[in-house]
């Protein structure tokens, strides 16, 4: 049987040049109309009102498509953000990522990673073994898009999310970004913490110890945040990197495993 053609259909809403929200599916053409409205009224929910609201569909090749399974969800207990950061240093450095390269992202989502000081508008890649910033540009960094869970993976971790009280929009769509960054050849992991200055949640992923959630790596009310994708830069082909993570669609075809909440003693990974 021939497979339905997929479409990338994606949202980005801004007002005076800000960005304000985003969002993106891969859909089949006889869903694109109500993938369409739903995003247009997540552009108009948000408190502020855009300016502008872009949508753009482009047809996927279909031999392009790779599917994976989501990473498995840990959600990690910690005290305080001390303690959470301290974890934090234990899984990437048992990731294979070093202490410099640990030290130097710190600082960078501390102060705001972009080379004027500010939040970027994707993420850095970290070369994992000196925190060298590889990412072509400084400024704005790379974005990882073209990634969606499929119907059955979406319903099946919605179920399981929910099960755990992880209800919020952002730790699906998360998961679903780190699993398609966690499957790049060359990743080594990721670090991300928001840029919203009310959401504190964080993680460490990558494909070995899965995507492991932390309640607070920064201060309410701090806004700057950010990605850092660290790579083995010996076996990097940054531009092969750069059309994977921005271009090659990723569709979740299966959900992970969601793990009940654990202190990380009492966690073990594979
Ligand atoms: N943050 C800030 N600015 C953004 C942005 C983002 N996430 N996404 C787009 N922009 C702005 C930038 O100014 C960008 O110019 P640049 O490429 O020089 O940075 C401009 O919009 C055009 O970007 P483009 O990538 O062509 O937009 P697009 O129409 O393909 O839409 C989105 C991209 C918005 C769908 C994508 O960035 C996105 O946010 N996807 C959702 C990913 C997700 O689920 N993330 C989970 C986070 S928890
Ligand atoms: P958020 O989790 O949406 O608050 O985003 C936190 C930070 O992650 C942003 O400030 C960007 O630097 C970065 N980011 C956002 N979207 C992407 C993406 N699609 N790919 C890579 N980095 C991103």
């Amino acid at each position: 049987m021939k497979e339905p053609l997929l479409y990338s259909i994606r949202m980005r809403a801004s007002a005076n040049g800000r960005h304000l929200s985003g969002a993106e599916r891969l859909a089949e053409r006889p869903d694109l109309a109500g993938v369409a409205r739903t995003f247009i009224e997540r552009a108009l929910s948000k408190g502020a009102t855009p300016a502008k609201v872009v949508l753009t569909i482009d047809e996927i090749e279909p031999s392009e498509i790779r599917r994976v399974r989501a990473l498995d969800l840990t959600s990690l207990q910690a005290a305080d953000l001390g303690e959470c950061r301290e974890q934090v240093r234990k899984l990437l450095a048992d990731a294979g990522v070093g202490p410099q390269a640990v030290e130097a992202a710190f600082h960078n989502l501390d102060a705001g990673p972009s080379q004027s000081g500010g939040n970027m508008r994707g993420a850095m890649i970290m070369d994992a073994a000196t925190g060298d910033r590889l990412e072509p540009d400084r400024e704005r960094g790379v974005r990882a898009s073209r990634f969606d869970w499929s119907d059955g993976a979406a319903s099946e971790i919605d179920r399981e999310l929910g099960r755990h009280g992880l209800t919020h929009f952002r730790t699906r769509e998360a998961l679903a970004l780190a699993t398609k960054v966690a499957h790049a050849p060359e990743m080594v992991a990721e670090l991300c913490w928001s840029d919203d200055p009310d959401y504190t949640a964080g993680y460490v992923a990558s494909r070995r110890i899965g995507y492991v959630r932390l309640s607070r790596l920064k201060q309410e009310g701090v806004p700057t945040g950010g990605r850092a994708f660290f790579v083995r830069r010996d076996a990097c082909d940054l531009e092969g990197l750069l059309r994977y993570l921005q271009e090659v669609p990723v569709l979740i075809a299966a959900a992970g495993l969601v793990r009940p909440a654990a202190s990380i003693e009492e966690v073990s990974f594979p």
